[in-house]
């Protein structure tokens, strides 16, 4: 009878969160992260992400919210994502879904170079990657970078050397009013907790706003989801 209570009471739980997730206008909090004092100014941004996938299942709260304040987007992907040979594939998949989160096709780069091929135990350049960064945001005005941090989410060395790539171009560069952001790793207990992370977040939110670390909530999960499914071939 107890265990019959637990298993009622996340049940319970699990779908309230998935309740409070899907109406995001219940939110009690907007995210101050590029919308300071309601300035108006429209910024240029660059994700710098390792594979197509990354923009959806990692990043697309952010581009959300990007591109609903009318800022601009633009990706840039490391590789094709061809470890299993699917590079291609996965590069139609990542075009659709970037027109899905509403960021311009012509404003998505999806690079295949030899010295950036998918896959664990491939070491990527990262002072090359910085230099295609450093084009990048020459040839688009770009202000502002948002790629992965040390860890990189899932531990993946590709998305750790990305985040070294684009910390070298920082060290580098003498655009001083560039800024750089990274996607924090959350914790294991935290990622596999799947809609009931959501309590956890809403409380991040209300109490880092200190300018230094922004928790953005998803304000358009319906749109990700659709992001997500455009890629058909990961869905194994
Ligand atoms: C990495 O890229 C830089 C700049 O393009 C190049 O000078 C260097 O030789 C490369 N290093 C390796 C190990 O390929």
């Amino acid at each position: 009878m107890e265990w019959f209570m637990i298993f009622v009471s996340v049940a319970v739980l699990w779908f309230a969160s998935l309740c409070k997730i899907l109406h995001a206008s219940f939110y009690p909090h907007r995210s101050s992260f590029l919308n300071n004092a309601g300035s108006l100014q429209k910024r240029n941004v660059l994700f710098v992400i390792a594979h197509p996938d990354d923009e959806s299942m990692f990043f697309s709260p952010t581009i959300n919210q990007l591109t609903s304040r009318g800022h601009n987007v633009h990706i840039l992907c490391m590789s094709t994502g061809n470890a299993d040979g699917m590079g291609n594939v996965r590069k139609e998949e990542l075009l659709r879904a970037s027109a899905t989160l509403k960021v311009p096709i012509q404003q998505v780069t999806v690079m295949d170079h030899p010295d950036f091929q998918d896959g664990f135990g491939k070491i990527w350049n990262t002072s090359l990657l910085s230099k295609i960064v450093e084009k990048k945001i020459h040839d688009h005005a770009i202000d502002i970078i948002i790629t992965f941090d040390n860890y990189g989410v899932s531990g993946h060395c590709n998305h750790h050397d990305v985040h070294h790539g684009v910390r070298r171009f920082m060290l580098d560069t003498s655009q001083q009013e560039i800024e750089a952001w990274e996607l924090v790793s959350t914790n294991i207990i935290r990622k596999y907790s799947g809609p009931v992370d959501i309590w956890f977040s809403l409380w991040s939110a209300q109490t880092y706003s200190n300018g230094q670390t922004h928790c953005l909530l998803n304000e358009n999960p319906r749109r990700s989801y659709a992001a997500m499914s455009q890629h058909l071939s990961q869905w194994v």
